[in-house]
């Protein structure tokens, strides 16, 4: 049998209400668009906060045309139907005009996998709003390369080898490999910036499969700025000989601080949730991750199991609604505010210029009043 693909392709095209989640028209729509497709073996559509989530898998591998077009064409009808609505922002993340050949590059986001299923095959698609590609690299590294999260790196034998960790820069547009456990701290001095080096995919050093993959892509630099939080998803394989399902959705019960919470300029607690909660409210946040499970079987999407819909995940929702408490409070100031660099848009150079002229030297000893009466 040939290797299936699995293709998460994900897109705001219009909010309901604001940036807070989507219409149910969209789904539909998008449901209609792909299930006229004979290109897939199987797919669903969800979302998380104002982005809708196309869950695909096809036996055509990663980067095909087609599969790209489909989602693209997907989105613009989608788009359609937002701006009939006036929904907020339709069309948001369709940046060109045209498709052209691959959906990478025109603002929508992608993960995707090959792989040959196994007699059984868990998959987890985690999909997150309100933050940045980046927001996987703490989880992933719990996951893959923590045994006080993973004890499968320990008492496995099949795990007891490691992981493999390919890294971008996403500036420099560079790729490096590192292994883990032995390069652990090479590794961490890069990931623990997730603003600019992430985790784009994991593989198992016992048999090179691949285990992981995000929608890890080059951010835009305009004006020498990085601009647009891509909201992300991520695909995780598990068990007999990764992480168990357990082990992988551990992490979030710790909801640890990412970028992107309102204006795409703050920092806030990730907070876990179920697909019907997965609507960024309180100052359009805080950021939201879901975590959808599938068995594949035979290419068709067995499932989704919603993990996150689960009491055993109160506590980590209660946690986050009290960072997101103590983080509130800090209003404008760093470091709930990002750093300068970091914001997706400032009024900081028409603040300067306007003020150009009341910058004097330290040093210069003026009057200590001037301009007071
Ligand atoms: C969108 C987001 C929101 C918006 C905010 C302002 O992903 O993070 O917080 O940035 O609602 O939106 P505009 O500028 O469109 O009014
Ligand atoms: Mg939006
Ligand atoms: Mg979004």
């Amino acid at each position: 049998m040939s290797k299936v693909t699995l293709t998460v392709i994900k897109a705001d095209v219009g909010g309901f209400v604001g940036h807070s989640s989507v219409h149910p028209k969209l789904l539909e729509k998008a449901k209609e668009c792909l299930l006229r497709s004979d290109l897939l073996e199987d797919f669903h559509v969800t979302h998380v906060g104002d982005d809708i989530n196309l869950i695909m898998t096809h036996y055509h591998g990663v980067d095909y045309e087609s599969v790209h077009q489909l989602a693209w064409e997907t989105f613009k009808n989608c788009t359609e139907v937002a701006k009939e609505l006036k929904l907020y922002g339709a069309g948001q993340d369709l940046l060109k005009d045209a498709f052209s050949g691959n959906i990478k590059g025109l603002g929508p986001g992608v993960a995707e996998m090959e792989f040959e299923e196994r007699k059984s095959e868990p998959v987890i698609v985690y999909m997150a709003d309100k933050t940045e590609p980046g927001a996987w690299n703490f989880p992933l590294y719990k996951i893959f390369a923590d045994p006080f999260n993973t004890i499968g790196l320990v008492i496995d034998p099949k795990m007891h080898d490691g992981f493999r960790f390919e890294v971008h820069d996403l500036i420099e547009s560079k790729r490096i490999f590192f292994d883990a456990p032995e390069e652990l701290y090479d590794l961490l001095i890069f990931i623990g910036a997730p603003g600019r080096f992430c985790i784009k995919s994991i593989f198992s050093k016992n048999t090179g499969d691949i285990a992981a993959t995000s929608s890890t892509q080059r951010l835009n630099i305009m004006a020498g700025r990085y601009v647009g939080k891509d909201d992300p998803v991520c695909i995780v394989r598990c068990q007999s000989g990764l992480p168990a399902v357990g082990e992988a959705v551990e992490p979030f019960a710790n909801p640890h601080l990412v970028s992107g919470w309102m204006r795409g300029s703050h920092t806030g607690p990730l907070m876990p949730v179920s697909v019907d909660q997965s609507n960024p409210t309180r100052f359009d946040g805080p950021p939201r991750v879901v975590g959808l499970g599938f068995q594949l079987a035979n290419g068709k999407l067995i499932g989704p199991q919603d993990f996150f819909a689960d009491p055993s995940y109160d506590k980590a929702r209660e946690m986050a609604n009290d960072i997101a408490n103590y983080l509130r409070r800090l209003g404008p100031f760093e470091p709930h505010r990002l750093h300068l660099d970091e914001m997706e848009y400032t009024t900081m150079p028409q603040v300067m210029a306007k003020l150009k002229d009341r910058f004097v030297d330290i040093n210069d000893q003026g009057e200590v009043a001037a301009g007071i009466d």
